[in-house]
């Protein structure tokens, strides 16, 4: 069994976290139930941040919020000097209300609306990161009205795909995402934003993919980039002031994964783009990096109640918690795998191999299909790891299931920072039909 962070079994057997004990935490505040281990998300936040520093790179390490956004988390985040990626008006507002500061918001998205922008220009956000020519004209319209110079990153796809232990070269990527490299688009973006007057391109952006294990594709994506800058120099006297090269950096979610530590991946982008430069004999640029998993992945645990059994002889023993894709999406999404214990036993010896169903009605609604464990009965409580990243931020509520509370523990203590749905709030949207008279 593997513990990540400040998780630890206690004197009762039971799961520790943050040194709060995890059944203490169901009683207090019910399940399902999210819990971060902040001291772990502070951990990982300084790894990157300490990797720049020690190389004296500039940097942004801005936390991809789309891996999980709420007000405390953001606040977390400015606590740790890092930069804020949102896609989306719903995760800049959440930024907004916590206080993060503007300057170091970076907006993406590849359909941001009207309005979206006009908000992000109202508050004057660090950057945009435009991602087609429908937006890079909206942009521009938009800021010559406010008679303001837009700072902006061009998205572009550099024709590498990674995923975990694969990275594929495409010629033409095949992606909603981004002005592609290859074929001409991303020239004529930057010769679009650099003529209109009202954009100002400082730079750069690509995401090559997520839970990547090898630092081969961010290295090939920053050579396909300066290969293009190298000629976009030459061509229009343009130098980058940034290179951002997206997240994607893997975290271990079974013993099956193998991450590298984030001094690798950057210190191997730094390698990269230092030799690049070099090259080219340019300045150096600043290099900007979006972790989302990876900083929050491994510091979030799911703990639910078990409830009933379902034993189909010689096949399965299922077992039944209180919650599933409505909370955790990721295993009927991706096929992705998990890691469980009983939290109020840890120590039991496990006697046998369970699938873990969910109590949505779908039956695709499995967290875990093969889980040895002690002989699990009604409540008991089970801790699944690892569900920091996009588990909170993908729940719905399928089935009118609420959306479970969110704890931060640290240093022997626990906060609420989401409060548990409740029926009410399920309904506070609806609107009930107009009385009408029967025939
Ligand atoms: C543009 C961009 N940056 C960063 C991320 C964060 O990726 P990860 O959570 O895998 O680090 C994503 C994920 O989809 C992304 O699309």
């Amino acid at each position: 069994m593997f513990f990540h962070g400040t998780s630890r079994v206690n004197e009762r057997g039971h799961l520790e976290i943050g040194g709060v004990d995890v059944v203490d935490l169901a009683k207090e505040y019910g399940t399902p139930l999210y819990i971060y281990d902040v001291a772990l998300i502070r951990t990982r936040a300084r790894a990157f941040k300490e990797a720049f520093k020690k190389h004296g790179v500039k940097a942004q390490v801005a936390y991809a919020s789309k891996a999980f956004s709420t007000v405390a988390m953001v606040q977390l985040v400015e606590e740790e000097g890092l930069s804020l990626d949102v896609v989306s008006g719903g995760e800049l507002y959440t930024a907004l209300k916590a206080g993060f500061p503007p300057e170091r918001i970076h907006f993406h998205g590849n359909n941001k609306s009207r309005a979206e922008l006009e908000m992000a220009l109202e508050h004057r956000v660090g950057c945009i990161v435009v991602d087609n020519f429908y937006e890079l004209q909206l942009l521009e319209q938009l800021s010559r009205e406010r008679e303001t110079v837009t700072d902006i990153l061009l998205r572009v796809t550099p024709g590498i795909e990674a995923h975990t232990h694969d990275y594929i070269l495409t010629g033409q990527e095949d992606s909603k995402f981004g002005f592609d490299l290859n074929n001409g688009q991303a020239e004529e973006a930057l010769r679009q934003a650099r003529r209109s007057g009202a954009l100002s391109v400082l730079g750069i952006h690509c995401h090559i993919g997520s839970q990547i294990f090898e630092t081969t594709g961010f290295v090939l994506a920053a050579q396909k980039i300066f290969q293009k800058i190298a000629y976009w120099r030459e061509t229009y006297g343009f130098v980058p002031q940034v290179v951002n090269l997206g997240g994607g950096f893997g975290i271990r979610y079974t013993s099956e994964d193998d991450p590298l530590p984030a001094s690798q991946y950057v210190e191997n982008i730094i390698e990269e783009v230092k030799k690049q430069v070099a090259e080219l004999g340019i300045a150096m640029p600043e290099i900007w990096i979006e972790p989302g998993r990876s900083l929050v992945g491994d510091a979030g645990t799911t703990l639910y109640s078990i409830g009933s059994r379902k034993e189909v002889p010689n096949v399965r023993h299922y077992v039944a918690v209180d919650g599933g894709m409505s909370d955790n999406i990721r295993p009927a999404l991706y096929e992705a795998k998990y890691e469980a214990v009983l939290a109020n036993r840890v120590l039991d010896a496990n006697e046998e191999v369970v699938a873990i169903a969910g109590k949505c009605c779908e039956s695709g609604d499995m967290l875990i299909w093969d889980l040895p464990l002690p002989k699990a009965e009604a409540g008991d409580y089970l801790a699944v790891f690892c569900t920091g990243a996009y588990g909170y931020s993908m729940a719905n509520n399928y089935n009118r299931i609420p959306r479970p509370a969110v704890v931060f523990v640290e240093n022997g203590e626990a906060q609420l920072v989401v409060k548990r749905e409740t029926y009410e709030d399920l309904v506070r949207l609806d609107v009930p039909l107009r009385a009408r008279v029967r025939k």
